[in-house]
């Protein structure tokens, strides 16, 4: 009998609603399988900082450090509720960032996925979904932007300026590289590298780096795409990408344009991975619009633990069951209110029920 530990981090807004589905998940899995899951919940996101003036307390860090994987929910506030909390204590700079840097998950896999069956999700056209979109954004998660060097302060024309750095060195890019190159081998072969290298000198460095690595995987194809046209492309032509490979602050904003392209962002679970350890979250916040209303979707909560199962405890055959009940509950006729437009035929249900019958699809498939 296996035992992992997992940090669970409900976070903040509709956080609680969608991890509590997810459990359901996770219970279903245990009574399945020789395992069993060892629960961890703790404080993190602007609910722990209200409770213990942290947004990633001492307690949950021990926490965390223990666990086998940790599943985390989505954190923040509105833009109107971030300003009760002093800048570097929000949850954003004084846990999310802080977690990505102390667990070095370097690696951001943000599958976007929708089958032809559900191209009525889509607000792109049935024949730009085509035979269903299947992409896997790699997204670099500790570099970039978000943990340059900052400055801020009053310049010598006495006018308030601030300084923010795009750093990266050739380590950071190539392990980012190596896990995109992995993973384009495992699939179709082909990799679309997403930079900036006419305007950006850290593109110019990424794309000599990325050269050198792929003398190590001659059989995957390099397409190169400036962000800016792949941004347009996501919309025209979606099917043309399989792996997309991109730094930081390019892969946050693609990301949600993935949802986006889906039909919502409650379809867009993620995995970050580092060498050591890995956590699980979904690609979107916390939906304070839509916050305690039990209808928000936990597929990509649920998603996060499909991804779980598969990268940190060797259980692919049921990570794919759980897609698959997700996707059976989808092709019966259901979805929550995000997917569920006025006309489109969808039946509505709530985020309970979504999980209720993720978990009833899942009882019913063979091991
Ligand atoms: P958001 O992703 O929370 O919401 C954007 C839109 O998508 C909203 O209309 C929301 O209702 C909808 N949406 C998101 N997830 C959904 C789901 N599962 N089901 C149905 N609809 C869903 O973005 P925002 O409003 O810009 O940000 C809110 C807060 O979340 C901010 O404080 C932000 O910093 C934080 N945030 C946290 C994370 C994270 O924890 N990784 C990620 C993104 C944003
Ligand atoms: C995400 C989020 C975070 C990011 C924020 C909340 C710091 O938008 O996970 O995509 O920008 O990375
Ligand atoms: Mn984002």
């Amino acid at each position: 009998m296996k035992n992992y530990k997992i940090a669970v981090l409900a976070g903040d807004g509709i956080g609680p609603e969608i991890t509590r589905e997810a459990i359901k998940v996770l219970k279903l899995i245990e009574e399945r399988n020789d395992v069993t899951f060892e629960l961890m919940p703790a404080a993190f996101g602007a609910c722990a900082y209200f409770e213990f003036g942290d947004a990633f307390p001492q307690s949950t860090i021990d926490i965390c450090d223990q666990a086998d994987a940790i599943l985390k929910g989505p954190i923040g506030l509105s833009h109107e509720q971030s300003k009760t909390i002093p800048i570097d204590k929000q949850p954003e700079r004084g846990a999310l960032l802080p977690m990505r840097r102390r667990y070095n998950t370097y690696a951001n896999f943000r599958p976007v996925f929708l089958p032809k069956a559900l191209a009525h999700f889509s607000p792109l056209k049935p024949e730009i979904i085509g035979e269903g979109i299947d992409i896997i954004m790699v997204r670099e998660l500790v570099g970039g932007l978000y943990f340059g060097s900052k400055e801020t302060g009053i310049n010598e024309q006495g006018l308030r300026y601030v300084k923010e750095t795009l750093e990266y060195d050739e380590h950071q890019i190539s392990q980012i590289l190596h896990q995109a190159f992995k993973l384009a081998q495992k699939r179709k072969k082909v990799l679309h590298n997403i930079h900036k290298s006419n305007v950006l000198k850290s593109s110019v460095l990424w794309n000599e780096i990325l050269d050198e690595v792929a003398k190590e995987y001659p059989e995957v194809e390099v397409i190169h795409q400036l962000v800016d046209s792949a941004a347009t492309n996501l919309c025209l032509k979606p099917t043309q990408f399989d792996v997309m490979v991109m730094e930081n602050m390019f892969g946050d904003i693609l990301s949600d344009q993935g949802g986006g392209i889906l039909g919502s962002l409650g379809l867009m679970p993620s995995a970050c991975i580092g060498d050591e350890k890995a956590y699980y979250e979904p690609s979107h916040g916390s939906a304070p619009d839509i916050a305690g209303k039990n209808i928000a979707n936990p597929y990509s909560m649920i998603g996060s633990v499909a991804m779980m199962l598969e990268n940190s405890f060797d259980m692919a055959a049921e990570a794919k069951n759980v897609w698959d009940a997700m996707q059976g509950v989808f092709g019966d006729g259901y979805s929550t209110a995000d997917l569920s437009k006025p006309g489109s035929g969808v039946k509505m249900i709530s985020t309970e029920e979504f999980g209720d019958k993720v978990v009833e699809k899942l009882r019913q498939m063979p091991r």
